[in-house]
């Protein structure tokens, strides 16, 4: 076997096209915009994946797609090889792959935590034990075990979206789509998030798809993907990724803070690395350019 033959994929887009379309109040189309334009993308089971990209790239679109609240105007969409046009494989899609959103008030249905993480299974109809053991499992899992007959109304953002979280893992997912989680919490928040969907991914082998306009979070991901008018125009390592400054900065995005004062520095003549993501390898750098001399 060949290396990379073993990896399994769980989404496969080929050519998928997406267009919106605006109506005119006699119900005739008005103007059309094309949102996915032929895009290719495969990712592989247990990936971390960030994707990136100023705003009307088109990332909500595709979340949306991979969850199959939008089905393509053309090309495929697969997930784990169920095609996302098929309207038989809706059910299998959303129990494979769980959508997080941006705002957690919309996604809390319940008055009790427990209650909400419940949600998901009871409605398919899954037997009470196998229930309780799964809410048990989840809210545990994104550590809000102290919280579980909380009301969540008086929960931090943050804890809110480790709820919304947790609701999506007691469907047993093997995959989680998150469409801007942090963009509406506090820094105390935002880390909560992020280090609970990186502790699914070590700890549970979930794959997971980061949506985010914060250069920081795409940091330790496995993959960064970068997405521009509807198509996918970068696609490597996040250290590969950001330290092509000048290219991100076309696309209107930022970098790492400390990628931006690397390639400044570079720019001045010093001789240093712009593959610098963290402040201690800036550290780690700036004690080496003296032997460098
Ligand atoms: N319901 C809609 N009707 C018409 N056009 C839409 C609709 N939703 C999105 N669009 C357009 O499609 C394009 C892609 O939108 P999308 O929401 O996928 O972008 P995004 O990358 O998620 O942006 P953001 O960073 O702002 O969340 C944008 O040009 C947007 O204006
Ligand atoms: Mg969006």
């Amino acid at each position: 076997m060949k290396a990379g033959e073993d990896m399994e994929k769980i989404i496969t887009s080929k050519g998928l096209i997406y267009e919106y379309y605006t109506h005119n109040d006699k119900g005739e189309i008005e103007s059309k915009h094309r949102a996915l334009d032929e895009l290719n993308l495969e990712i592989q089971k247990g990936q971390f994946v960030v994707i990136l990209g100023h705003n009307g790239s088109g990332k909500s679109t595709l979340a949306k797609h991979m969850n199959a609240i939008l089905h393509p105007t053309g090309g495929t969409l697969l997930i784990k090889g169920m095609d996302v046009k098929d309207q038989k494989n809706l059910w299998d899609i959303r129990q494979t792959a769980g959508m997080v959103f941006q705002n957690p008030d919309n996604q809390i249905i319940a008055a009790i935590v427990e209650e909400d993480v419940a949600f998901g299974p009871e409605n398919l109809g899954i037997e009470p034990k196998e229930i309780r053991k799964r809410v048990d499992e989840s809210i545990n899992a994104v550590q809000m075990a102290e919280y579980m007959t909380h009301s969540p109304n008086l929960l931090s953002g943050g804890q809110k979206q480790r709820i919304a979280i947790a609701g999506v893992l007691a469907m047993k997912p093997e995959c989680i789509i998150l469409d801007e989680p942090t963009a509406m919490l506090d820094p105390v928040g935002r880390k909560e998030v992020l280090e609970t969907i990186y502790r699914l991914n070590k700890k549970e082998n979930i794959t997971i798809i980061h949506i985010t306009h914060y250069m920081e979070e795409a940091i330790k991901a496995d993959r960064v993907v970068v997405m521009d008018r509807g198509k996918i125009v970068m696609d490597d390592t996040p250290r590969k990724i950001f330290s092509q400054v000048e290219k991100l900065k076309e696309l209107g995005l930022d970098v790492p803070q400390v990628t931006e004062l690397a390639f400044y520095m570079q720019k001045q003549g010093i001789n240093i690395s712009t593959e610098i993501l963290t402040i201690e390898e800036m550290v780690d750098e700036i004690w080496q350019l003296n032997s460098r001399k």
